[in-house]
């Protein structure tokens, strides 16, 4: 891949850092694991991601806790009531998302053997409130799949990164985006933490407002940044 060396630039930052933040639904993916095994990190990861979708880690780590020691398999999750599933969800907001988790549980006990499915694919198009974002996220954290996640974060680093000026919400913007992530993440031997990486540099590094630049481990590959460098001054914080 085209990516492969700002892959391993971006890998070598992110096994500095990541552990400093001790995120629970971390665990590094193991080749042993079994199908059961698989389908279990899968709704961790699944928990984590949509509570991620719209709060901070610091804030997510406590509601992560307990939700998974109330509900440790999906299908403690689908036996419970929707009263039950806000209790524990109260503060987080948006409660539409605790709402999701509880159908999506429901349906896949139901219907699919109280497994998610082993793929993107079908996790998107057979579980209520998996969109592409979230599908990305849980395949390749939990299977170790090379399949892309393109949030607010990495939607912003790689339009700095491919120095992309275009309306941000447009279907060609968008494509291309995708795109960029599928080819960033395209034959990693990591692909979660790959993604991971994406988003945690996107939120702690390459951040809407005075990106650090100076010590971006893509800074190399950076296109905007080689843009502002040539701009000289004028250009700090253009981007
Ligand atoms: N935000 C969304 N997903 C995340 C993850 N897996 N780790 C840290 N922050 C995130």
């Amino acid at each position: 891949s085209n990516f492969e060396r700002p892959r391993q630039a971006l890998l070598k930052w992110y096994d500095g850092v990541h552990e400093v933040r001790g995120m629970p639904w971390r665990k590094p993916y193991q080749k042993s694991w079994n199908a059961e095994e698989k389908a279990q990190r899968a709704y961790e990861v699944w928990v984590s991601e949509i509570m991620l979708q719209q709060t901070q880690v610091a804030t997510v780590i406590p509601y992560y806790n307990r939700w998974m020691e109330r509900f440790p398999t999906i299908r403690d999750l689908a036996a419970s009531d929707i009263d039950t599933v806000y209790s524990l969800w109260k503060g987080l907001g948006y409660y539409s998302r605790a709402a999701r988790l509880l159908s999506g549980a429901q349906k896949a006990v139901k219907e699919l053997g109280g497994r998610l499915p082993d793929n993107a694919q079908d996790m998107e198009s057979k579980i209520p409130g998996i969109g592409r974002y979230s599908a990305g996220a849980i395949c390749s954290i939990a299977y170790n799949q090379c399949v892309p996640v393109l949030d607010g974060n990495v939607h912003r680093l790689l339009s700095r990164l491919l120095a992309l000026h275009a309306p941000p919400k447009a279907k060609q913007t968008l494509d291309a985006l995708w795109a960029g992530a599928s080819a960033f993440v395209e034959g990693a031997e990591r692909p979660g933490d790959v993604n991971q990486a994406l988003i945690e540099l996107g939120s702690t590094v390459c951040k809407v407002r005075d990106p650090a630049c100076s010590s971006c481990a893509l800074r190399p590959w950076c296109a905007a940044y080689k843009r502002q460098e040539r701009e000289g001054s004028e250009g700090q914080g253009a981007i």
